[in-house]
């Protein structure tokens, strides 16, 4: 049998940072995880560049049941705190847009230095285990992997949520909150494709591959990032980031055209180029592919000086104002987060731990905070770690 003051459930970027902390207190910390290899959606992260904070964390950016919850962890560790043990390890960065910040280099720098601060507060990391049980004793919990079991006093969850089975995601963290009964908020794939029903993909589908600046708007939430045409739908950071506040029967309106006053645009092309094609004209604003469908979706062809009143609103409308409803996303396969989860009501915010079952901590994804895409999400992984790893 082993004993260690902290065990971690979970060697992703919230499991390896608490470690860290943990471990720089003195504490005695063993971290398991069933992969074969730590930070896996590290590595993947940001198109393998790990977009690993933004400048502009606010709680404004964040989804939660309370969103209050988050404010405390996030204000004691900003990213400035992150930013400062990056530029410690002498890892090159940059920002790309928005306050993303993104590696130089590689993702894998990020996991490195994680198992490097690991490594210097002597926290030990096991992979490749399964945990079969998980019980309260009287000294904290005994966890049983395999034959063997460790006894800890404190537990800490940090095995993410449900997106991305194939990376390893697996629903352990509702397991433990049932089995301890913490409640869990209803959970769904967030910042994740949307997709459409056949006879719109039939209208869309030679569009893919396409991508437009965009505003879009879900009810009053908008956000301005591009836009990708797919095969089954709508992607592209625009789309991801209001999959998080979009529900199904609820329809998006799509401004394909944001820094144009396109009523402004076609009347002087009406003055100026009557004779031109009304695709001809659209293509000046827009892919030529994507002129040619909104025009058929408009219902308007032919010349712009023939364009009744009625035409060019729906011209205009199909531009600014483009209405659909998608049927639904792609669901956990894509999905980068997963909204919803551990009910915040239940944590203590100033450190993540179970009010009614002391010694248990929820941090990462498995808690009910979710960050808009540019991220957000680590910056909430390290600040909810990092406020565990005070106490744990
Ligand atoms: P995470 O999922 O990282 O770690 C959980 C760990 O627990 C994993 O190592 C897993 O193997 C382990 N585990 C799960 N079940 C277990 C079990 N039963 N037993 C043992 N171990 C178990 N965010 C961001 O801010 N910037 C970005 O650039 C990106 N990019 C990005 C790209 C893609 C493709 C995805 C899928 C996601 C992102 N994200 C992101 C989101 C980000 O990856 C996510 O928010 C964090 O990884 C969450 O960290 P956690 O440590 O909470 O969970």
């Amino acid at each position: 049998m082993k004993v260690v003051d902290v065990l971690v459930l979970g060697a992703g970027a919230a499991g390896m940072m608490c470690a860290a902390i943990a471990g720089q207190r003195g504490r005695s910390v063993l971290v398991l995880d069933h992969a074969d290899a730590p930070g896996k959606k590290i590595r993947i992260s940001g198109g393998g560049r790990c977009n690993f904070t933004n400048l502009n964390t606010a709680p404004g950016a964040f989804l939660s049941g309370n969103p209050k919850f988050a404010i405390s962890a996030l204000r004691r560790y900003p990213p400035s705190r992150f930013i400062a043990l990056v530029e410690r390890y002498g890892i090159a960065y940059h920002e790309k847009t928005l306050g993303q910040l993104f590696c130089d280099g590689s993702a894998q720098q990020i996991i490195d230095m994680l198992l490097a601060e690991m490594k210097a507060a002597g926290a030990e990391l096991r992979l490749g285990v399964s945990v079969d049980a998980v019980d309260r004793i009287e000294t904290g919990f005994a966890v049983r992997i395999g034959g063997e079991r460790i006894e800890a006093r404190s537990l800490v969850v940090a095995t993410g949520g449900k997106s991305i089975p194939k990376m390893g995601a697996t629903g352990l963290a509702y397991a433990l909150a049932a089995q301890f009964d913490v409640p869990v908020t209803e959970t769904r794939p967030a910042l994740v494709p949307l997709t459409f029903e056949t006879g719109m993909l039939e209208t869309i589908r030679p569009l893919a591959g396409i991508g437009v600046d965009s505003e879009i708007a879900c009810g009053k939430v908008k956000f301005r990032e591009a836009l990708l045409f797919t095969h089954r739908g709508l992607s592209g950071p625009a789309v991801l980031q209001i999959s998080s506040y979009w529900r199904e029967g609820e329809a998006l309106s799509i401004n394909m055209a944001p820094d144009t006053d396109v009523p402004a645009w076609l009347a002087e092309m009406r003055v100026r180029h009557g004779g031109q094609s009304v695709v001809a004209a659209l293509s000046g604003l827009l892919p030529r592919r994507l002129a040619e469908t909104i025009g058929q979706m408009a219902k308007v062809s032919g010349r712009l000086a023939d364009l009744n009143k009625g035409d060019q609103q729906r011209l205009i409308d199909h531009i600014v104002r483009w209405r659909v409803k998608p049927v639904g996303s792609e669901g956990y396969r894509t999905a980068e987060v997963t909204l919803g989860g551990i009910d915040t009501a239940a944590l203590d915010s100033s450190d993540m731990q179970v009010k009614a079952c002391p010694g248990l901590y929820f941090i990462g994804e498995a808690v009910d905070v979710t960050g808009w895409l540019g991220g957000y999400n680590f910056q909430w992984a390290w600040a909810s770690a990092w406020a565990a790893g005070q106490v744990a």
